[in-house]
């Protein structure tokens, strides 16, 4: 059966600023997928069984902003295809908390479908597809989810025209990092249209916030090809306070950190789109057990520990 899966991502460094033409830092969480498979379907008709959501989606009568259906279109279309076909999508990535479940479930959708009809996509076609879906997500994306989950790689990433710079940067030492779910679902759409609103009503305050991120990124970016991994968390940390500046932090955020520092976490900040969602910590490895228990207690709804090597 014709399947197609696709990772989860972490923004290391630089989330939002890189909407506004700042580098960031991005790598895979490939421990947490997304998956679609793909079957001929004996009815007429193209439905997504889209597991996570409890709804299936019939792709004929779906809004044009349904980004499910909107990426089986794309991508049929580029494939000059048209079946009957039941897509069935799953994914442990959970829903509007940073971690890219959007993009990845689109990924998957693509990769099944090309799967299907025999053709092989570049990671550069298969993250512009993406993209277009992303704009449903996201409304004014940088492009940098689409482009971590296509290639699965560690990027750094600039939005550029016509097309963003998008550079594989060095991790010399692997490291660990802990991931902690807040619960609260906070839809990127959202955050990144405050930040906008914000922004147009007082560009100098927000451009200098976006430069001290993106002197922030090219430390780190030092930082990890020298193999001093003992300052990233101290990073992690300096660019929280600017998400905290930019207003897309929030209390249970925080309660988290305060909870991840306090029992040894070397740093920590929100990862994605923020008020919600997923914080990380840089912790030493012997560390990491004791971060974990913490900010569980913290109220965390769930945490993942990954190796970024
Ligand atoms: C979302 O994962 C990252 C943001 O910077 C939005 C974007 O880059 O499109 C908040």
């Amino acid at each position: 059966m014709p399947v197609g899966s696709a990772c989860g991502k972490i923004i290391l460094f630089g989330e939002h600023a890189v909407v506004y033409g700042r580098p960031a830092l991005a790598v895979p969480l490939s421990q947490i997928r997304a998956r679609a498979t793909v079957v001929a379907r004996a009815k007429d008709g193209i439905v997504i069984h889209a597991r996570d959501l409890g709804r299936d989606i019939v792709v004929n009568d779906a809004l044009v902003e349904d980004a499910l259906a909107a990426i089986t279109r794309l991508t049929l279309e580029k494939h000059g295809a048209a079946e009957n076909l039941d897509i069935t999508v799953e994914s442990d990535i959970p829903l509007a908390s940073g971690l890219g479940s959007g993009a990845a479930i689109s990924t998957a959708i693509v990769r099944a479908l090309s799967t299907y009809f025999e053709k092989v996509l570049a990671p550069a076609e298969i993250s512009a597809l993406v993209y277009e879906t992303e704009k449903m997500y996201h409304g004014t994306p940088s492009g940098i989810d689409n482009t971590v989950i296509a290639y699965e790689q560690a990027v750094r990433f600039r939005r550029g025209t016509p097309l963003p710079e998008i550079t594989p940067f060095q991790i010399a030492r692997p490291f660990t990092l802990v991931i902690a779910n807040t619960g609260i679902a906070s839809p990127t759409k959202i955050t990144v249209g405050d930040v906008r609103r914000g922004w147009e009503q007082e560009p100098a305050r927000y451009e200098k916030i976006f430069d001290n991120i993106a002197a922030i990124v090219e430390q780190a970016q030092e930082a990890l090809a020298r193999g001093e991994n003992e300052m990233l968390g101290e990073l992690m940390t300096l660019n929280q306070r600017e998400l905290v500046a930019l207003g897309v932090s929030s209390r249970e955020i925080e309660n988290l950190l305060e909870a991840g520092l306090r029992a040894g976490a070397g740093g920590g900040k929100l990862s994605g789109g923020g008020r919600g969602g997923n914080v990380i910590f840089y912790v030493e490895e012997e560390r990491a057990e004791e971060v974990r228990r913490a900010v569980l207690e913290a109220g965390a709804a769930g945490v993942i520990l990954t190796r970024v090597v």
